[in-house]
């Protein structure tokens, strides 16, 4: 008897799962549990009448975060770079293995365009499927090797110039362990060290303080590059209203006329430097901050390079004729 009740049992089930595993467009088969093959929750994307906002995605409530997660405070400007290089320190020790791991997602994320060496010489620097304005960093050059982890850190967290932010992508430990593998095998550095930065001066430096330092150790020159020799009579007119306009267009998203921004305020700088100086800084400010001392200077401070604009000789000259307004 009872191995007939068990072979019922077993045609049975076989018969119910034949019967809801056979599903096609004729023959739908049938559901025995409706509610577990529907699902009653709302999918994550689809409208959501309980919400007033219709949506099913809701954010977080504001000032909270994920467990494990810690608030990146620091902005993308340099000051915010330079407290991140002082303040911030991985919060897991660095050992030979996170330097490994950190090589692997340098290799996935950063060497396509940083290369393998770390020199900027990656895929798409070498087949030129960048553009051209855009240069890539050599990670090996004094200035980031005396970089701390922090700073470091702060370029990968929100991006740098042309660079993006990897803040989204990279968990906060992926970031420090490729900034470790950077540091130990591209830069030669000891592993795990747990220096914060302060060693370049000039970061740390108020801006008054910096510029009275350049007055003092610099001489003024003329710089160097293609600008030809200036005469500033009476100003004119025309040329001002030309030259704010072109600096709104060309300039406005790095400088701001009375205050400090990305790069410096104009206002004054004619009395900082001179005037052939500042035609130069505008028209060839890549060779400016390459060779000219007091250019050079200015970068380590402001740490984004100042762009070139393609600006003609004329247009610098209006720009240069707005700035004597702004003294
Ligand atoms: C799409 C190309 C690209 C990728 C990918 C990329 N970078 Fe960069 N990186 C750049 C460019 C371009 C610059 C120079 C930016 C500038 O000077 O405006 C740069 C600059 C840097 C700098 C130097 C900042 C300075 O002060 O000069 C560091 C450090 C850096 N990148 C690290 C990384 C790391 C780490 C990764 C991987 C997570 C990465 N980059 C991925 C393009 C890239
Ligand atoms: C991408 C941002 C950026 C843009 C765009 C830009 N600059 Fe600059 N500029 C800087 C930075 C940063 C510095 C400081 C030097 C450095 O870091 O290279 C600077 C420095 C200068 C200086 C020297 C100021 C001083 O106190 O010595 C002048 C003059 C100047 N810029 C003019 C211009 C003009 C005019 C334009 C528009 C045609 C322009 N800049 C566009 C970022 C920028």
């Amino acid at each position: 008897m009872r191995n007939v009740l068990n072979k019922i049992t077993v045609a049975l089930l076989s018969c119910m799962m034949l019967l809801s595993c056979d599903r096609h467009r004729n023959m739908p088969g049938y559901d025995f549990m409706p509610d577990m093959v529907y699902s009653q929750a709302y999918d994550a994307y689809s409208e959501n009448p309980v919400f007033r906002d219709n949506l099913t995605n809701q954010m977080p409530v504001y000032g909270t975060m994920p467990r494990g997660q810690v608030a990146f405070r620091y902005n993308v400007f340099p000051e915010n770079r330079l407290f991140a290089g002082q303040t911030l320190l991985s919060r897991e020790e660095m050992v030979m293995k996170s330097v490994f791991e950190g090589k692997k997602l340098y290799t996935t994320f950063c060497v396509n365009c940083h290369g393998e060496s770390g020199k900027g010489d990656g895929f798409l620097v070498t087949s030129k499927k960048l553009p051209v304005t855009v240069k890539v960093g050599d990670l090996t050059q004094e200035r980031l090797v005396k970089a701390s982890r922090g700073e470091l850190f702060h370029v990968v967290t929100v991006g740098y110039g042309m660079m993006g932010s990897y803040g989204a992508t990279l968990s906060e430990l992926n970031r420090w362990k490729i900034i470790e593998y950077v540091k130990v095998k591209l830069q030669g550095q000891e592993l795990g060290a747990r220096t914060l930065s302060g060693a370049n001066p000039a970061l740390s430096e108020p801006y008054a303080d910096f510029e009275a330092r350049i007055a003092k150790d610099f001489e003024r020159t003329n710089g160097v590059g293609p600008a030809g020799s200036i005469s500033m009579g009476a100003i004119n007119q025309a040329w001002v209203t030309e030259g704010e306009a072109l600096f709104k267009l060309k300039c406005s998203s790095c400088h701001k006329p009375t205050r400090k921004y990305v790069g410096p305020a104009p206002k004054g700088v004619l009395s900082r430097r001179n005037p052939q100086w500042i035609m130069n800084m505008i028209l060839d400010p890549e060779k400016m901050v390459q060779e000219d001392p007091v250019a050079k200077e200015l970068l380590t401070r402001y740490l984004a390079p100042m762009a070139n604009q393609s600006l003609t000789e004329d247009e610098a000259r209006k720009i240069l004729e707005y700035f004597r307004t702004l003294e």
